[in-house]
């Protein structure tokens, strides 16, 4: 073999794993989940019980975001929905906490509302939360 046809392999073999990894990202991506099929980790949610102590409770009574005052604002809707409004807080410091603390919180909302947990944690980035629908909890 030529050194440029060992050249056009190779990049053809570049090529192609290129393909198979952004199929992988992209089905992961269109993965449908419902928040009532257990998409945080009772861990998680523990840890957001302590971020909302120390940087929500200040200003928020726990009962705005439980039982029907959670469920008319955000069940039946994308999951984004909760998370846009739940990262532009601390209403002082929007955007200041990390993905991953936004949805420990996130996890300790649904835990106080009766969803399950489940062996995955939430993932934190936006393209995870808006595969996910705050669906009525079974
Ligand atoms: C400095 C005060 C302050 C802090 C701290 C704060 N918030 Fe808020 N938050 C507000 C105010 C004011 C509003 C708008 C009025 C309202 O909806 O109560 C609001 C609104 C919200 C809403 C939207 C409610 C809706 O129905 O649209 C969510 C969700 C929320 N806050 C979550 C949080 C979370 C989670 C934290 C902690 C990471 C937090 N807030 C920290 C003051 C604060």
């Amino acid at each position: 073999m030529t050194t440029t046809r060992l050249f056009v392999a190779a990049s053809t073999l570049t090529a192609l794993a290129l393909t198979v990894a952004s199929a992988t990202v992209d089905l992961r991506a269109a993965q449908a989940k419902n928040a009532s099929e257990g998409i945080y980790t009772k861990a998680q949610a523990e840890r957001g019980l302590t971020l909302y102590d120390t940087s929500c409770a200040s200003c928020h009574e726990l009962g705005k975001f439980k039982g029907t005052e959670f469920a008319n604002a955000w069940t039946d809707k994308p999951l984004i929905d909760l998370h846009t409004a739940v990262v532009s807080m601390p209403m002082d410091a929007p955007g200041s906490m990390k993905p991953a603390e936004y949805a420990e919180i996130i996890a300790y909302f649904l835990s106080i509302n009766g969803y399950p947990a489940g062996q995955t944690e939430l993932d934190g980035s936006e393209a995870s939360i808006k595969a996910i629908t705050l669906d009525a909890k079974k």
